[in-house]
């Protein structure tokens, strides 16, 4: 089954940062938002955070294509759930992790 996702290239800014965690507003769409140094994929309430940062040498993914997230220096693809399946990059993407603070409505990235 094929999964639509709305590609969103958001401006997003930080509520706080600093060196460990950062935080955003938690008002993200169904579907893929890139949002500074990170990917979010958010299904319904199933969340999921990526760094954007490919595992090959560095570049920032912004961008997918059907729900694939692709590399723009060297082609290297990552599905959704962060699965390198084509090269070069031999990593998965780090999955970074999170909690949801309801009562302010952010999320809370730790890096
Ligand atoms: S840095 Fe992403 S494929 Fe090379």
């Amino acid at each position: 089954m094929l999964y639509f996702w709305n590609n969103l290239i958001s401006n997003l800014k930080a509520f706080n940062r600093n060196k460990n965690q950062i935080v955003l507003p938690n008002d993200f769409p169904n579907g893929i938002t890139f949002s500074e140094q990170y990917i979010i994929v958010k299904r319904n309430e199933r969340i999921k955070i990526f760094s954007s940062k490919c595992t090959h040498l560095g570049c920032r993914i912004n961008n997918s294509l059907n729900d694939v997230f692709i590399c723009p220096c060297h082609g290297s693809k990552f599905n959704s759930d962060g699965e390198v399946f084509k090269g070069p990059a031999m990593k998965n993407l780090n999955e970074l992790k999170f909690k949801i603070d309801k009562s302010k409505n952010q999320i809370i990235i730790y890096t």
